[in-house]
């Protein structure tokens, strides 16, 4: 399967992933691409029912490997149903989270095994990784002070507290080293206008590799 055209975002909560997949898909549409933005977990009607339970903050005694094949489960239907679909059609797939959330809120965040996150991660993907993966670097400590300007109540991940995220952080940060060819590091303290210049630029050099 050609995954050239499948982009992942990756990052702490509030990174600003939302907003650069909205641009980029602004970007691309543009210049004649067909694309399909879509948020983990979700994408699909079963999907979002699945997202719906887990961010549910009546749910806080939720176990950790329940958590962990919910949202494997949102993702298969969504990779079966959207995914393998729409990139054999030629699109672009602008995926907000993926595999790498998975490994780092519940591997390095919720501390599972990693070989079994692993495992469970190959069995709801088919091996199927993107070409290319934003990671908007932003640090725990500045999760905080972009919370006030969204004005909305915690989700019951967000309320997991800066010790969870720190852990979430160094786990992003271990992905990145481990998988240089795919991951690119950027600063989301950067302007949104910035980023937005960098990632077109990484993907007009990707694509016409
Ligand atoms: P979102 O608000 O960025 O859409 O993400 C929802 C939350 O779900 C966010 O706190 C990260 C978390 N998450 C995981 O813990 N594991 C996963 O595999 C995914 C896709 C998201």
């Amino acid at each position: 399967m050609d995954n050239k055209r499948f982009i992942s975002f990756e990052g702490l909560d509030y990174s600003g992933k939302s907003t650069q997949i909205r641009l980029l898909e602004k970007y691309l549409q543009e210049r004649g691409h067909r694309v399909f933005p879509i948020r983990e977990p979700g994408g699909t009607v079963i999907s979002e029912r699945i997202r719906d339970i887990l961010l549910d903050k009546k749910h806080m005694n939720m176990t950790e490997r329940c958590e962990i094949f919910l949202y494997s489960a949102a993702r298969v239907q969504l990779v079966q149903e959207k995914i393998i679909p729409l990139l054999k059609e030629g699109y672009f797939i602008l995926a907000d989270r993926y595999v790498d959330s998975t490994t780092a809120y519940q591997g390095y965040g919720r501390g599972l095994d990693l070989q079994m996150v692993e495992q469970i991660n190959q069995a709801a993907t088919f091996g199927l990784l993107p070409g290319t993966t934003f990671y908007l670097r932003l640090q725990p400590e500045e999760i905080a002070d972009r919370i006030p300007q969204s004005g909305r109540e915690l989700d019951r991940l967000e309320a997991a507290g800066q010790d969870f995220y720190q852990r979430v952080f160094q786990g992003y940060e271990i992905l990145a080293e481990k998988n240089k060819k795919r991951f690119y590091v950027i600063d989301a303290n950067l302007s949104v206008e910035q980023i937005h210049q960098i990632i077109v630029k990484i993907l007009i050099k990707r694509t016409m590799e």
